[in-house]
């Protein structure tokens, strides 16, 4: 199972969704790697503590093969043992934006579907994190995906966006990947005194949109966690927000 948590928006919540929920399927005993797909390595940062140039070329170094050789040969990426029980990682650097344009003109859309049906005989899930672009690497992605899971901040610009981002997976879904579902909107940063959240969504659920049912609410917690390079379930287990995680994965996992 292959999910991917993508948005266009920026800041919305992917990086700190796909890590913390990659962390609640290790802990509760899936064999769980997590590739991070952004040249801002968010996510590398968060779950190694490694910065800069000592994050390793995980994604990159895999797709400058893609562009070196025309053979059939194995193309891989070097795995990062986190310090978190069956969580594995392959990290991004900064040279994904350099290489972007060269995968694109020798057309390597596929390339990454191609890892990731190998890497399905060693992980029992797989999350990818996203940059905030509809760009090479995302749609990469969902080409590679089984899932998406779309970060939303119940702001009502990113209403507007949402429309357009699900008419988009749906043309790649049609042109690509039919295997391709939108597993749900995860509600991020959910004010639950405000009263113009929960009316916007209501009234995304009543136009049908496949709102998930639990919504993760805005704590400083999560800055903490980021701050501590240490996914909430470890850092605090019985905070809200960290119960939230654990039941949105129990969601996610029945309807699986
Ligand atoms: N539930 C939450 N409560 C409080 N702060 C949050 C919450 N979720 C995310 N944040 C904060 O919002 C900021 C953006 O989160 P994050 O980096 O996960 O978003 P992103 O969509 O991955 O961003 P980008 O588009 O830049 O990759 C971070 O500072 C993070 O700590
Ligand atoms: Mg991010």
């Amino acid at each position: 199972m292959r999910r991917v948590v993508f948005n266009q928006k920026g800041g919305v919540g992917k990086s700190s969704i796909a890590c913390n929920l990659a962390a609640v399927s290790a802990a509760e005993g899936y064999r769980t790697l997590l590739i991070d797909l952004d040249a801002q390595a968010n996510s590398s940062h968060y779950l190694t503590g490694l910065t800069g140039e000592d994050i390793p070329t995980g994604i990159a170094d895999f797709f400058k093969q893609t562009l070196a050789s025309a053979s059939t040969r194995r193309n891989r990426a070097d795995i990062y043992e986190t310090p978190f029980d069956n969580l594995h990682l392959i990290t991004a650097t900064a040279e994904l934006a350099e290489l972007q344009p060269k995968l694109e003109a020798k057309h390597k859309i596929n390339k990454l579907r191609k890892l990731l049906e190998e890497l399905d005989e060693d992980y029992e899930r797989i999350y990818l994190d996203t940059p905030p672009a509809m760009n090479f690497y995302t749609v990469s992605a969902l080409i590679a995906a089984d899932r998406v899971l779309i970060p939303f901040d119940c702001d009502s610009f990113s209403r507007q966006a949402l429309y357009g981002l699900l008419r988009e997976i749906e043309e790649i879904r049609e042109d690509h990947n039919p295997a391709l579902r939108v597993e749900g909107i995860v509600v991020n940063q959910f004010q639950a005194r405000a009263a113009l959240p929960q009316r916007l969504l209501d009234e995304l659920i009543a136009e049908g949109l496949p709102v998930l049912p639990v919504y993760l609410s805005a704590s400083v917690k999560m800055r903490e966690s980021h701050e501590a390079c240490t996914p909430l379930i470890h850092l605090d287990p019985g905070h809200k927000l960290s119960r939230q995680f654990v039941e949105l994965h129990q969601v996610l996992e029945a309807g699986a």
